[in-house]
């Protein structure tokens, strides 16, 4: 039977959520990691409140599937995608604030005896799918049927594997608000309102979309996004998530947008900064059970 890629990465998008990295202590093993990892979704039956996705350091994982993001990505103007990568990923979603709140203090527990938590961020859905531009976000996602084979590794050794993009965008509403809508849609590419793509003799090609949407061998390149908004009314944006089977994609959609290569850099990254930058691999259940405490 095929290995089963973690639930979460699938499931439907819940009101709260909480993103945590962290790094291993000096002196603990991957092992350990892996097993407060695999610990922190145990004690919960599977149809439990809390969503819970986990993801480890590329490096850390065998079979090799992505590298770690060590090197910052820089356009030609000087624009900067930082590599902040960390040892370990955690996303936890649930409906209830407090719940999540108390499940996630409860799974710090757990990863605080072998890793030290290094950032944490708040999100949540903000007017059911928008990001905080006001833009809906996910239209162009794959399909229920179509996401697996988008997001994960469907066959060979690390089969059930996905690698996970993580990235902290913090926005600059008061400038993305001094625009007109006409302005903010030729920065995104889509209409405001109902997300209808802009036609191609009116898009400009520093637009999100035309960024992002990358043609190779005749095929467009996939990925799954799960954004949400993260932050406060003073201190917020996007918390990028984005799923692939290979890190190919993620990595050229970044380098498109800052410019890499064409110096045509996406002009929403005039509008929003990434202030974080790392790759996870999320490793299938049955790879990870190995690693449960004993019952
Ligand atoms: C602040 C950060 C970001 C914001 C606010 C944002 C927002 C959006 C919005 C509003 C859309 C149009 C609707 C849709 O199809 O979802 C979109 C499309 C898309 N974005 Fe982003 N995005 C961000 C970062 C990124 C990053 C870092 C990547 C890739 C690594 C990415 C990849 C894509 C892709 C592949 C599409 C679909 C393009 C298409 O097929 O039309 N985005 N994004």
């Amino acid at each position: 039977m095929a290995p089963t890629p973690q639930p979460g990465i699938f499931a439907a998008a819940l009101a709260e959520h909480a993103y945590l990295e962290f790094d291993l202590r000096p002196g603990a093993a991957p092992r350990e990691l892996f097993a407060a990892l695999t610990a922190v979704g145990e004690p919960m039956p599977a149809t439990g409140a809390i969503n819970v996705v986990v993801g480890v350091r590329p490096s850390l994982w065998e079979p090799v599937v992505a590298v770690d993001f060590l090197a910052p990505i820089t356009g030609p103007d000087g624009f900067t995608m930082p590599a902040t990568q960390h040892d370990a990923w955690l996303w936890l979603s649930g409906a209830d604030r407090t719940a999540l709140f108390d499940y996630t203090r409860a799974a710090l527990g757990i990863l605080e005896t072998v890793a030290v938590a290094a950032t944490e961020v708040s999100g949540w859905v903000y007017h059911h799918d928008r990001d905080l531009t006001g833009f809906i976000d996910g239209t162009e996602n794959p399909t229920r049927s179509e996401a697996p084979s988008v997001a994960v590794i469907a066959a060979g050794p690390a089969a059930g594997c996905s690698v996970a993009l993580v990235q902290q965008w913090r926005h600059d509403t008061d400038a993305w608000e001094a625009l007109s809508v006409a302005a903010q849609e030729d920065v995104i590419g889509r209409t405001k309102a109902d997300s209808i793509e802009l036609d191609d003799d009116v898009k400009p090609p520093t637009s999100h979309v035309a960024r992002t949407v990358v043609e190779e061998d005749g095929e467009e390149l996939a990925i799954l996004r799960r954004n949400t908004a993260y932050g406060t009314v003073r201190d917020h944006g996007t918390m990028f998530v984005g799923f692939c089977a290979t890190q190919h994609p993620l990595d050229e959609m970044l380098r498109r947008m800052a410019g890499v290569g064409d110096g045509v850099r996406d002009a929403l990254t005039r509008y929003t900064a990434p202030l974080t930058g790392a790759y996870y691999v999320i490793p299938p259940v049955e790879a990870l059970a190995p690693y449960a405490p004993e019952a």
